[in-house]
């Protein structure tokens, strides 16, 4: 969501700040702005409303030397996107960027009937809130931030800097990332590592009820209640060319074309085709604990919750005794659920940010249920409070819509689940053509890719002008095909729904006009002939219709016939997701959209 970022070195702090928000510009991007102070205390703001590209312009004209500085990209939550509401806030001595929401911000507010509020957002009023203890540089900055948190409901990450003190910045989290970089003569503040890339490899995660004083030569942190923290330094593992697009036009289509890779690197050493079996090491269950193991929860929000559905659909296919619910994160967490004895949780998340799962895992945890972590984002706050995982290890995903890695995250699943069976004694030979599949997926994805990317592009010039769409499938083509209208609504902004082929006579054909085009994915299988006659009456009432399938002999006079050529057949969902993948994407850009960053979405939803 928002993008926080900061600077105290012997550099120029703008170049830090203007680069980072560039990387962060991803999270959220309706404005931007930076405060920097120069070593006599002369405070300068800047802010725009828009892209970076218009802070820049911005900038250009108030270049500054100042060596201490802080930056935000926001994304709206409380008033329009517009130049007074973007941060840096200021209040007094002091600007603040804040990441999240505080949810006391009106009675705070009316506490402080002094202060004349500028915009609005419920950051200034931390920002207010801070500045009325620290007397205009009486009191210590850091003291002054704890003092003001204390008081405050809901979540945040934040930088603060004073012009009455500029050799040092504040930073504190409670619910929103906040990484330290460690620099020779520098410290850098970012809310994701991915800003941090370049400038340092030494990191700093903080963790919730934290708060740093950070000079360029020093970190201080204590907790909320005075008490000292030493700090773990860790390693970050991005480079910048998993941050960059390599020659692609966009982040989207690098991210599709990079799944061979990115799928052999969450297989890397946990796979042995050979004997058919997976490894998981990361869970941290012995055998007698997965044994135990009667139902699985799968928890998260938007491409990772089909992930969830479409690996459970496997997942029951192969292991005796056990059910698999898969539930939307915003909607369990307020839930009674009750949840049985010898359950295990899934928590899915490729940022290991999103504020709806997080809060889920934490209910779950406190019922006394193991959770278990199918995450991206190495040190984000998920990984760190599950009590195993399982790290996908897709790289970088920067296109607000994902892709990489929900191919990795279902199949991430579904090797748990694998080893689950193995514990509980399920012959090998129902297990490894499963394995067997998994371990040749990354090449097969590949010759897909290769084979219908053109195609695509055509196919998609044509559609590029309808406004509604219907994806169809059953069974594992189900999941898909909701992980399909997703893809396509959220960046092309054609208004696509999924539904599973059985329920079409019970609604969704009284749609099926010109206005519409039907995407349908029709697995071989048994439950093939049934789709072909789901096929045939949407054919029968005109649909416009897409068919992609895996199957040689299908030869109805559909609009378009994408056949998948793929020895795989557990896991040719999968490979049709590829289809639907290329589809949404060049529909985008026949419609000349912006790709990687569509209107009001963000890529880590760190509000709830
Ligand atoms: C946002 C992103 C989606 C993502 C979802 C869950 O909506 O735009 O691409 O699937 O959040 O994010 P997570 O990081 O938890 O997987």
């Amino acid at each position: 969501m928002c993008g926080i970022v900061g600077y105290v070195g012997d550099k120029k702090a703008q170049d830090f700040l203007v680069s980072g928000l560039k990387r962060l510009e991803y999270r959220g991007y309706d404005s931007a702005g930076i405060a920097t102070v120069s070593e006599d205390g002369e405070p300068t703001l800047i802010r725009a409303k828009g892209k970076i590209a218009e802070l820049e312009k911005k900038l250009a004209k108030a270049k500054r030397d100042d060596h201490v500085g802080i930056g935000h990209t926001r994304w709206a939550t409380h008033g329009e996107p517009s130049e007074v509401n973007a941060h840096p806030h200021q209040a007094g001595d002091i600007y603040v960027v804040h990441n999240g929401i505080i949810e006391n911000y009106k009675e705070l507010k009316k506490e402080l009937g002094g202060h004349e509020f500028k915009s609005e957002t419920d950051s200034e009023v931390l920002a207010a809130l801070i500045d009325s203890f620290y007397g205009g540089g009486k009191y210590d900055l850091a003291d002054a931030v704890v003092q003001a948190l204390k008081l405050v409901k809901g979540t945040y990450g934040i930088a603060v800097v004073s012009r009455k003190n500029p050799e040092e910045l504040v930073v504190a989290r409670s619910g929103s990332p906040l990484v330290i970089g460690v620099g020779n003569d520098e410290t850098l503040i970012a809310s994701d590592a991915s800003a941090l890339v370049g400038h340092t490899k030494r990191a700093i995660y903080l963790n919730d009820g934290e708060v740093a004083k950070v000079k360029k030569n020093s970190i201080e942190i204590r907790t909320l209640d005075a008490e000292p923290v030493s700090a773990k330094v860790e390693e970050i593992e991005t480079n910048l060319s998993a941050i960059q697009k390599g020659g692609y036009e966009h982040f989207l289509l690098k991210e599709i074309m990079e799944q061979p890779e990115s799928l052999a690197e969450t297989l890397r050493g946990r796979v042995d085709a050979v004997d058919g079996t997976v490894r998981l090491g990361g869970p941290g269950l012995k055998e007698a604990e997965l044994r135990k193991i009667r139902h699985l929860i799968i928890v998260g929000c938007g491409t990772a919750y089909h992930a969830g559905m479409l690996a459970s659909y496997y997942i029951e296919q192969f292991t005796p005794e056990i059910t698999v619910e898969t539930v939307i994160a915003s909607e369990y967490r307020y839930r009674q659920a009750y949840i049985p004895e010898n359950s295990v949780a899934l928590i899915v998340s490729q940022s290991g940010e999103t504020a709806d799962t997080l809060a889920c895992l934490r209910e779950i945890k406190k019922q006394g249920v193991k959770t278990i972590g199918i995450v991206n984002a190495i040190g984000s706050t998920i990984a760190r409070e599950v009590d195993g995982g399982t790290y996908v290890h897709v790289g970088p995903e920067i296109s607000v819509a994902s892709t990489k890695a929900f191919t990795s995250q279902v199949i991430a699943m579904v090797m748990f689940g694998l080893t689950i069976a193995q514990a509980k004694g399920v012959k090998n030979t129902i297990l490894q053509p499963y394995v067997k599949e998994i371990a040749k997926l990354p090449e097969e994805i590949g010759k897909v890719l290769e084979e219908v990317k053109k195609p695509m592009e055509k196919i998609a010039k044509k559609y590029a002008s309808y406004e509604h769409a219907i994806y169809l499938g059953r069974d594992t083509a189900y999941p898909t095909a909701m992980e399909g209208a997703l893809k396509l609504k959220e960046i092309s902004y054609v208004d696509a729904n999924a539904y599973a082929f059985g329920e079409l006579k019970h609604g969704p054909l009284a749609l099926v006009d010109d206005r519409f085009f039907e995407v349908a994915l029709l697995p071989m299988g048994v439950l093939y002939d049934k789709a072909v006659s789901n096929v045939q009456e949407v054919l029968a009432r005109g649909g416009h219709m897409i068919v992609v399938t895996n199957a040689r002999d299908f030869d109805l006079p559909v609009e378009h016939v994408v056949k998948i050529k793929s020895e795989l057949t557990i896991f040719a969902p999968i490979l049709m997701n590829l289809v639907m993948q290329l589809l949404a994407y060049y529909v985008t850009v026949a419609k000349g959209l912006n790709v990687d960053q569509p209107r009001n979405l963000a890529k880590s939803v760190t509000v709830e």
